[in-house]
């Protein structure tokens, strides 16, 4: 998947509009453990004559659509993001999810642990020297992300949230795999009871959680013509224990229909 197409844009909106409403403002602060289970790098450069979904927010950025600036500074994705909109004419450094995260909750005066797994070495050597010990409460290991998942939980360790953004590419065997792995990772994390967010696609087919339901998740349609790849939907189901937030970060995002862009919240 691209870096800053549609389905990234989304997902990294509901992911801080949640991680805004699980962390409450008190006066000490407050600590946050995020864990995600497959990492990718720190940022990719997303070139801005690209029809990806970043750059087309970028572009409304710049034509001063009313609704976007309305929504600008209330929205956590929309806030964190635009400052890099007028970085480089020609790309932008689009964030990853756990970094965008780390750099959230700083804002908000929360102590952060950020654990990220990368299975490629080559991501993890690269994303490690662009961490350069700057981040010291981001914990970026080159492992598998379900079996450090399972250690950390089997020693006692409960991450306030888990994001599981597997890809779901290759034969439809491949693709088979990958969802019956989110199957039974979920069913360790309900075990547990720890609130967790998985992101998906929806190409031609749905894929079959057997754990979504009317009330978890919420799906946005791209209607757009002009996408590089065109993603029909994308998705994120909320675990239980958190999907009574799914109603109010659903409205956060309704703005998203009328950008002009083709975007439907459903
Ligand atoms: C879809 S990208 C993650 C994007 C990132 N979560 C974001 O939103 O910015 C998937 C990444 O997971 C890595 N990966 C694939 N399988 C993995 C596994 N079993 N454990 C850890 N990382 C994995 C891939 O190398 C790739 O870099």
């Amino acid at each position: 998947m691209a870096a800053g197409n549609f389905g990234d844009v989304i997902k990294h909106m509901i992911l801080l509009e949640l991680v805004d409403v699980l962390t409450p403002k008190t006066k000490s602060g407050g600590n946050f453990n995020y864990f995600e289970t497959h990492g990718s790098k720190m940022s990719h450069q997303v070139k801005r004559s690209s029809s990806s979904g970043v750059v087309r927010l970028c572009n409304l950025y710049h034509s001063g659509h009313p609704i976007l600036q309305a929504n600008l500074n209330s929205n956590k994705y929309l806030n964190f993001i635009h400052q890099y909109f007028t970085q480089a004419p020609a790309s932008i450094d689009y964030f990853s999810s756990w970094y965008l995260v780390n750099a959230f909750l700083t804002t908000k005066e929360i102590t952060p642990r950020i654990d990220v797994c990368e299975i490629n070495r080559d991501t993890y050597l690269d994303t490690i020297k662009a961490i350069n010990y700057k981040f010291p409460t981001i914990h970026y290991s080159n492992t598998e992300g379900y079996s450090l998942l399972k250690t950390y939980l089997s020693k006692g360790l409960r991450p306030s949230l888990v994001l599981i953004d597997p890809f779901y590419s290759g034969s439809d065997k491949e693709v088979q795999v990958s969802v019956s792995e989110v199957n039974h990772i979920v069913e360790v994390l309900d075990f547990y009871r720890i609130p967790f967010l998985v992101w998906y696609p929806v190409y031609s087919k749905k894929l079959k959680f057997n754990f979504i339901n009317a009330n978890n998740h919420i799906e946005v349609d791209n209607n757009t013509n002009n996408a590089a790849s065109h993603m029909n939907s994308t998705g994120m189901i909320f675990s239980n224990n958190i999907s009574h937030h799914v109603l109010g970060i659903r409205n956060d995002i309704l703005f998203l229909d009328h950008l002009g862009l083709g975007w439907k919240v459903k």
